[in-house]
């Protein structure tokens, strides 16, 4: 157990499609960070896939998931887009802009990228919501201590 375990988050798979290469990524470093106009950060790694991917475009999605859906957030968090196609077995649909929705998520966000910050080992993108449902009305999937609750 350590300080930070204690931070806790709710569990999301950020989405992205640039020149038509879809991706996600288990994202547990994501707040709210602007009401108006409502704005979402969130803190992606520079190693992964995904960084690549959301240097060479300008939106992105959210996924809040449900309790139901924590496999898919461990495959999500474990495989990467460089040498997997994370999508080819999930249910999926695509929003006008090409955004990857997953089927069962609890709220689903579009965000256009409108500000990053370098932070350490991440980089801290800050989209500006353009889009959003509320899909389920029940608790989403948690992330805390280390672990998906
Ligand atoms: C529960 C959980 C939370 C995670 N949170 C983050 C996060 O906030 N930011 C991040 O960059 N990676 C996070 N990861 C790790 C990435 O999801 C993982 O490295 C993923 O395989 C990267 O995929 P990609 O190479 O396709 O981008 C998390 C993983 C798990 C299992």
């Amino acid at each position: 157990m350590d300080a930070l375990g204690k931070i806790y988050n709710v569990a999301s798979i950020v989405t992205m499609n640039s020149n038509n290469k879809l991706n996600g990524i288990t994202v547990a470093w994501i707040t709210r960070v602007s009401i108006k106009p409502p704005m979402i950060a969130i803190s992606i790694g520079k190693k992964r896939y995904s960084y690549t991917l959301l240097e060479e475009t300008d939106k992105f999605g959210v996924c809040i998931l449900s309790k139901e859906q924590k496999e898919l957030a461990k495959f999500f968090g474990s495989k990467s887009g460089r040498n997997t196609n994370k999508f080819e077995n999930i249910d999926y649909e695509l929003t006008k802009n090409g955004i990857p929705k997953i089927n069962g998520s609890v709220a689903f966000f579009e965000c256009k990228i409108v500000n990053k910050a370098d932070a350490g080992d991440h980089v801290i993108y800050i989209g500006e919501v353009i889009n959003e449902e509320l899909l389920k009305i029940e608790q989403p999937l948690l992330y805390g201590e280390h672990q998906l609750l």
